[in-house]
C-alpha cells in the first residue's frame, strides 16, 4: 500500500462523518468550520480527502460550471443533478445544498417540497436559502419537517436584479441592524446555521457573538465560526483577478491550460502517443 494511501486510511478511521448537530458543537468548542463549494464527484472526493467539514453545492454552480451570468437561472433539476454527483464523492464531509431562486419564495409548501427533493434525490443533509426575517415562517416549516436549514444574509446573489449587482451589504448602521435582526429571526425560526456574505467584519463578529448557531462567512472577516469559499476562486480556475475576499491557494487554471497546450503540441508533432502509450 502506498504511504500516502496508508496515511489517508489511518486519518479516515480517526474521522467522524460530519453531522448537523456537530456544527453547533464545533461553535461551542471554538473550532472553525471549513466549508468549500463543489459541483461534481471528483471535486467532492478531493475536498473530502482534504478534511473539509462541509461541502456546499451552491447555486454558484450556475456561474462556475454552467456558464450563466448570475445564479438566477439555475433550476432545481440542475441542482439535484450536481448534488447527486457530489454525494457520491463524500464519505465524511456534510453535504449542504442550495435551494435555487424561485423554489422557496412563494411559500412554505414549495420550500419543503423542493428541499425534500434535494435531500431525497440528491442526498443533501442540509439545505440553504437566501433571505432574512421574511423567511422565518418558511424556515420554521422546514425545521418542523425535519429539514436542517441554513440561512444566508448580507449579499444575496439571487437578488442581484433587485440590488443592481453583487454589492457589499450592511455598511451603514441601519442596514447593519436589519441584517442582525434577520439573523436572529432565522435562528429563532430554527435555522441550524447562517452564511454571512460580504458584510463588514465588525458586524459579522457581532452576529456571531449573538447567535448560538454557527455563522459561516464569505467576505465577512475572520470573526465568523467558519469560512466558505467557492472552489474555482480558491483554486484559480479560471485564472485572472480574484475578488478581494478570495485567497487563491493554487493556479489550477494556468496548470490545466499549460497541460492541454502541451498535449495539443505533442499530438500535432506526433510526439504523443509513444510506443509506451500504445498496445
Ligand atoms: O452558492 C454559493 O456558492 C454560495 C456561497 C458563495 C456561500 O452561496
Amino acid at each position: 500500500m502506498a504511504a500516502d494511501e496508508a496515511a489517508l486510511r489511518a486519518q479516515g478511521s480517526a474521522r467522524e462523518r460530519v453531522t448537523v448537530p456537530m456544527l453547533r458543537e464545533k461553535k461551542a468548542r471554538g473550532e472553525r468550520i471549513v466549508t468549500v463549494t463543489a459541483y461534481d464527484y471528483p471535486s467532492a472526493k478531493l475536498a473530502d480527502r482534504a478534511g473539509v467539514d462541509v461541502v456546499l453545492v451552491g447555486d454558484t454552480v450556475g456561474m462556475m460550471a454552467l456558464g450563466y451570468d448570475t445564479t438566477v437561472p439555475v433550476t432545481l433539476d440542475e441542482m439535484v443533478h450536481h448534488v447527486r454527483s457530489v454525494r457520491r464523492g463524500l464519505k465524511w464531509a456534510l453535504l449542504l445544498a442550495d435551494l435555487p431562486f424561485g423554489t422557496y419564495e412563494a411559500g412554505e409548501g414549495d420550500a419543503v417540497r423542493n428541499a425534500v427533493r434535494l435531500m431525497k434525490e440528491g442526498g443533501a443533509q442540509a439545505v440553504k436559502l437566501e433571505g432574512g426575517a421574511w423567511l422565518a415562517e418558511t424556515v420554521r416549516a422546514m425545521s418542523r419537517a425535519g429539514i436542517p436549514t441554513i440561512g444566508h444574509v448580507g449579499l444575496m446573489p439571487q437578488s442581484v436584479h433587485m440590488t443592481g449587482g453583487h454589492k457589499a451589504q450592511g455598511r451603514d448602521s441601519a442596514a447593519a441592524e436589519l441584517i442582525l435582526e434577520d439573523a436572529v429571526a432565522l435562528e429563532e425560526a430554527g435555522a441550524v446555521g447562517i452564511v454571512l456574505e460580504a458584510i463588514p467584519a465588525a458586524l459579522a463578529e457581532r452576529i456571531t457573538a449573538r447567535l448560538a448557531i454557527p455563522t459561516i462567512g464569505i467576505g465577512a472577516g475572520s470573526g465568523c465560526d467558519g469560512q466558505v469559499q467557492v472552489w474555482h476562486d480558491l483554486l484559480g480556475i479560471p485564472p485572472g483577478k480574484a475578488f478581494r475576499h478570495v485567497k487563491r491557494y493554487a493556479s489550477i487554471g494556468d496548470a490545466i491550460e499549460a497541460a492541454l497546450k502541451a498535449y495539443a503540441d505533442e499530438v500535432r508533432s506526433g510526439e504523443f502517443p509513444t510506443k509506451e502509450n500504445s498496445l
